[in-house]
């Protein structure tokens, strides 16, 4: 069963890509995710998604102009698996049971098109159905059949805020300067 994944964000635009990869980041963390490595240089994404960590807590980490090669030659060498989300590749249900099965798994999820290389790389090309539509939506939907749901209910260890769930209305507890 996977106890960590992480997710690698290629083709980032830092002129037109910003709110969407900074979106990606959150949705890794938000959804059990505890790495983001962006391919890119743009220090703005990462402080926003470190910002966000900071204060709503949990073990998640955001780096800054990785090496998109590199990032996956040391995951795989570490022991991980890497799935590359795209809609041309396998469909989630034929495959997420036998990627499930890996301790370790890398998302890699792209904006513009995405390297050949790439889809030789991965382990597993996964597609969350064979139609074009979003990497946020496609990095959310397979972290949730990933981890099974499980996700949802995660603790967030020394978030210095945090919603108190409530059928209406918005209520929270902490400081109201850190919301
Ligand atoms: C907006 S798409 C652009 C894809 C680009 N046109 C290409 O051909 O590589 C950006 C990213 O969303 C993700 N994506 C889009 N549709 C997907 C699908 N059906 N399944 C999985 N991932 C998808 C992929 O990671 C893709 O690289």
């Amino acid at each position: 069963m996977t106890s960590e994944a992480a997710v690698l964000r290629l083709g980032h635009r830092p002129e037109r890509d910003q709110r969407v990869t900074t979106h990606v980041g959150l949705t890794a963390r938000a959804l059990g995710a505890t790495r983001f490595f962006l391919a890119a240089d743009d220090l703005g994404v990462v402080r926003s998604i470190s910002d966000v960590v900071d204060r709503w807590g949990g073990d998640f980490r955001a780096e800054n102009d990785v090496k998109w090669r590199r990032c996956i030659a040391d995951w795989k060498a570490d022991g991980g698996v890497v799935v590359h989300l795209t809609m041309y590749g396998l469909n989630l249900p034929d495959v997420i049971d036998e990627v499930r099965s890996h301790d370790r798994v890398l998302a890699v999820v792209g904006a513009e098109k995405v390297p050949g290389e790439v889809y030789s790389l991965a382990d597993y090309n996964v597609a969350v159905t064979n139609q074009p539509h979003s990497e946020i939506a496609g990095l959310a939907v397979f972290l949730d059949r990933l981890f099974e749901g499980r996700e949802l209910s995660a603790d967030f260890p020394r978030a210095k805020i945090r919603v108190i769930p409530s059928a209406h209305g918005k209520l929270a507890e902490g400081p109201t300067e850190e919301r």
